[in-house]
């Protein structure tokens, strides 16, 4: 079993493995659980169905190299989901078009969030609405040329941290309080993708995962 996050015994600081997962240039080769299929059919188009599959296969193969507790998943409050047999494996998943990212730490909420960046000619309205408004006068100072590659590095610093305290956009536009760490992660020119914890320091490990690897290989750089 892979070597279980949390805490780097070296310094104690708490740390997070990052996995990223291409999802189109992946085999299906996982079973979707009952929940996952309810959820895919509802989904509009073949892609979209495809890549929600593929993303939460790959959260299940991740999650099996950290536990051996059932993967029955709990849902928070706010949808945040947890694993009631082993509540202190902290995991978060972000998607956005064929991108997918899983973030399994220990001891320390997490939260990850990655956004292809596209086309986002209302960005200043949106900051204004929904960023805190220190983000939102910060975007104000970008020349336009760069703002909308910004909006999304802002946007998804905020929505980590919003997804690691577990209350998703209900808690948009707020600042949070206490000791934050907020990690860019990259993931190629055509994203921008963050982790956040709530605590002082955080090392991140990014991994690469592979899910056209035949079930039981290991398939795990
Ligand atoms: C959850 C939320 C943060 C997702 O943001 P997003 O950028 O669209 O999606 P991401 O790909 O980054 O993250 C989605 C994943 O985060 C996880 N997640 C769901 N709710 C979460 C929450 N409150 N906090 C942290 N993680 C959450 C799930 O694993 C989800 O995967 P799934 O949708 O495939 O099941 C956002 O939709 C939200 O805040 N929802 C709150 C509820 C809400 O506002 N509902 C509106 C109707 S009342």
């Amino acid at each position: 079993m892979f070597r279980a996050a949390g805490c780097d015994n070296d310094r104690h600081m708490p740390y997070v493995d990052v996995w990223v997962v291409p999802v189109d240039c992946a085999a299906d080769w996982l079973i979707p659980t009952p929940a996952e299929a309810e959820r895919a059919a509802r989904f509009v188009s073949e892609p979209l169905r495809r890549r929600y599959l593929r993303a939460h296969a790959a959260l299940r193969a991740i999650l099996q190299t950290y536990t051996g507790a059932p993967l029955d998943f709990g849902v928070a409050e706010h949808g945040k989901p947890y694993l009631p047999a082993e509540p202190e494996l902290e995991f978060n998943l972000s998607h956005s078009h064929e991108m997918a990212l899983v973030a399994v730490s220990r001891d320390v909420a997490i939260g990850v969030d990655v956004e292809r960046l596209r086309p986002m000619q209302e960005c200043m309205a949106i900051a204004e609405r929904f960023f805190p408004p220190v983000d939102a006068a910060a975007l104000g100072d970008v020349p336009p040329a760069a703002r909308e590659g910004e909006f999304f590095r802002r946007w998804t610093r905020i929505e980590a941290k919003l997804k690691a305290r577990g209350i998703g956009l209900y808690g948009a536009g707020a600042e949070l309080d206490g000791d934050w760490t907020v990690l860019p992660i990259d993931v190629g020119p055509d994203y921008a993708a963050s982790v956040a914890a709530n605590c002082r320091e955080l090392k991140m490990r990014t991994r690469a995962f592979a899910l056209d690897m035949p079930a039981g290989h290991d398939a795990f750089e």
